[in-house]
C-alpha cells in the first residue's frame, strides 16, 4: 500500500492507494459509521462492507441533486444521526461527491471519509477537496471544499467496473501525464496491457503517480484561483462536447484533449509528433480521439463557458508533453479549429 498525506487550507487527508474495503473498519473513529452507497457498488461489494446502516441511493448523473441529498438527510434523522456520527461514502465520483456534501451540511459538518471504487474516482474525484451536487442544469453548482479525512482507494474492487468507465479512469490519468508527468506518459505507453488488464502493481503507480500530481497542484491552489486550471486540459472541449452528446466525461475530454493539442501545434507550442503520441496513448486505452458532435452546438456551448472572460477563455495548452501553462485563447481561435 501506497498513501498520500494532503494538508491544504481545506482541511487534511490521507489517500491510500491499494488498501482493502474489508480493513475499512481500523480507519474508523467510531464503532457504528453511516454508509452512504448506490445500489450497483452495493450489489457488487455490500458483502465486505463493515456492519453499520446503509443508505443506497441510485446511480447515473440525474441522480446527483437536491432529491437524493432531502433522501439521504431523511434518513439520517431516522437513524438519529448526531454530530458525532462518522459517514463514509462507498462508491464512484457520485457518491463521493454527494457523501462529502452531506456530512459537510448535516449538522454544520459531521466527519467523514471515503472508499473509492471507480478508477476515476480514485484519480481525479476524491482528490481535491470538492463536494457537490448539480442543480438546475449546471453541474457541480452547489458544492462545499472540505477534506475527507480518509480515502481508501481498493485497486480489487476495480475489477468489477464497466470497461468503458475503467478507460473513464484512464483518460483524466493521461491527462495527468501529458500536463505534469512525462516519465508517467512514457510508461502508461509501454505498459498499457499490464494497465488495462489491472494488474496490482501497475494501477498501484498510476493512482499513486495521478494522486500526487493532482494533490501537489491542488494543494498550491486549493480553491482553485490559478495553477489548479492546469487539470482542466481538455475539459473546455470535453465540457461542450459533453453538453451536446450523451458520452461519458472522460470519452468528451479524451476527444477534448486531442483538440487542445491540436491548438498547441497550430499555435506553434507543441510538436506534431507529440500531439500524435497523446492521440495514439488515448486509443491505445480505448477512448476516442474523435466524436461526431454538431459544430454549432459545441461552438454555443463554448460561448456558454464559465472560464469565458470576455472575447477569450481561459484554455490550458502543452509546450510539450509533461508541461503546460493558461492562456487566454480568442473564441474565435477555438472557432477556426473546430471548423476546420
Ligand atoms: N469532486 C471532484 O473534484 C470531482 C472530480 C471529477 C469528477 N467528479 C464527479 O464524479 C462523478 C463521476 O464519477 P465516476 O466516473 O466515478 O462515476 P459514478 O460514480 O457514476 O460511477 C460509475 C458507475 O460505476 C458504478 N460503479 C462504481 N464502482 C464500481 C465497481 N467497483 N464495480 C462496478 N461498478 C461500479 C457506479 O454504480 C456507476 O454506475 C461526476 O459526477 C463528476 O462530476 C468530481
Ligand atoms: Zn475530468
Amino acid at each position: 500500500m501506497k498513501s498520500v498525506r494532503i494538508e491544504s487550507d481545506t482541511g487534511k487527508s490521507v489517500i491510500m492507494i491499494g488498501e482493502r474495503l474489508e480493513n475499512l473498519k481500523t480507519y474508523l473513529p467510531v464503532k457504528t459509521p453511516i454508509i452512504i452507497t448506490d445500489t450497483q457498488v452495493r450489489r457488487c461489494w455490500g458483502a465486505y462492507f463493515p456492519p453499520a446502516p446503509v443508505i443506497t441511493i441510485g446511480t447515473g448523473e440525474k441522480i446527483k441533486n437536491f432529491d437524493t441529498l432531502c433522501y439521504i438527510y431523511d434518513q439520517l434523522i431516522k437513524l438519529e444521526a448526531d454530530r458525532s456520527a462518522f459517514i463514509v461514502g462507498i462508491g464512484g465520483g457520485i457518491v463521493c461527491d454527494i457523501a462529502g456534501f452531506v456530512a459537510s451540511t448535516y449538522m454544520r459538518g459531521v466527519r467523514f471519509g471515503f472508499v473509492s471504487t471507480t478508477l476515476l474516482s480514485q484519480v481525479d474525484a476524491s482528490v481535491g477537496g470538492k463536494n457537490g451536487v448539480n442543480f438546475s442544469g449546471y453541474k457541480n453548482i452547489v458544492g462545499v471544499f472540505n477534506q475527507p479525512e480518509f480515502v481508501i482507494c481498493d485497486l480489487d474492487v476495480l475489477g468489477t467496473l464497466p470497461r468503458e468507465e475503467l478507460s473513464c479512469g484512464f483518460a483524466e490519468i493521461i491527462k495527468h501525464g501529458a500536463i505534469a508527468d512525462k516519465t508517467m506518459f512514457d510508461y502508461l505507453e509501454k505498459n498499457s496491457p499490464q494497465a488495462l488488464a489491472l494488474d496490482f502493481n501497475v494501477i498501484e503507480k498510476l493512482v499513486y503517480d495521478s494522486v500526487i500530481i493532482k494533490s501537489s497542484v491542488v494543494s498550491q491552489d486549493a480553491r482553485e484561483k490559478g495553477i489548479r486550471r492546469k487539470l482542466n486540459f481538455g475539459h473546455t472541449f470535453g465540457h461542450a462536447i459533453e453538453k451536446t452528446l450523451q458520452v461519458r466525461h472522460g470519452e468528451a475530454v479524451a476527444t477534448g484533449m486531442v483538440l487542445a493539442s491540436a491548438l498547441s501545434v497550430k499555435r506553434g507550442c507543441l510538436k506534431h509528433r507529440d500531439a500524435d503520441r497523446i492521440s495514439g496513448l488515448l486509443e491505445k486505452y480505448g477512448l476516442p480521439v474523435q466524436l461526431p458532435y454538431d459544430k454549432s452546438q459545441v461552438l454555443e456551448a463554448l460561448r456558454m463557458d464559465k472560464k469565458r472572460e470576455g472575447e477569450c477563455i481561459k484554455f490550458v495548452l502543452l509546450p510539450e508533453i509533461g508541461r503546460a501553462f493558461v492562456d487566454d485563447v480568442p473564441i474565435q481561435e477555438l472557432e477556426a479549429l473546430i471548423n476546420k
